[in-house]
């Protein structure tokens, strides 16, 4: 498995509309390993695959307390075959947004269609956090940051700040 760069806002590549994969194959489920070996690493609960450069439409979630024995999900072509007309306000962040949190409303509960890592068809009825991760995630297969879900004047902030922290590193890299 490799370990990704992930990449931050604001950046074109967090806004692209991604493809959706033919079927899973080896190479994808080797894309899938590695996203997850990303996102434990970073650590993260979630992440999509236009964060790490790849125009695919796969995610990989994990909600599992940090000392118990993971439970990743891997998904390919998520859909959402029913919501809930009851919201649910989680405070999100995420890793292309490093350090920068809002609470954002969503649908509490889903149920969603994907392939797994096996190229098998799999649906699953989530709520709670996992409801708005699996939601967070398939957003950026649409181009969409959780910011993109706060007002303008909050989303401004976040992402000026962001643009600030992306120039102190470009030159402490110099
Ligand atoms: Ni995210």
């Amino acid at each position: 498995m490799a370990v990704l760069p992930i990449i931050t806002a604001p950046d074109p590549r967090l806004k692209v509309q991604c493809e959706p994969v033919e079927s899973v194959d080896a190479a994808i489920a080797k894309m899938m390993d590695d996203m997850l070996e990303t996102m434990y690493l970073a650590p993260g609960i979630g992440l999509a695959a236009p964060q790490v450069g790849i125009t695919k439409r796969i995610l990989v979630v994990d909600l599992s307390p940090k000392d118990g024995p993971r439970e990743p999900l891997r998904m390919a072509n998520p859909e959402i075959l029913w919501h809930s007309d009851e919201l649910a306000t989680y405070e999100e962040g995420c890793l292309s947004l490093p350090e920068q949190y809002a609470d954002v409303e969503r649908p509490a509960h889903i149920k969603v269609r994907y392939l797994d890592q096996d190229n098998t068809v799999q649906e699953l009825e989530a709520d709670g956090l996992l409801a708005t991760c699996i939601q967070h995630e398939m957003d950026h297969l649409d181009g969409v940051i959780f910011v993109d879900h706060v007002s303008s004047l909050k989303r401004r902030m976040i992402l000026r700040k962001l643009t600030k922290l992306k120039k102190q590193e470009a030159l402490a890299g110099d």
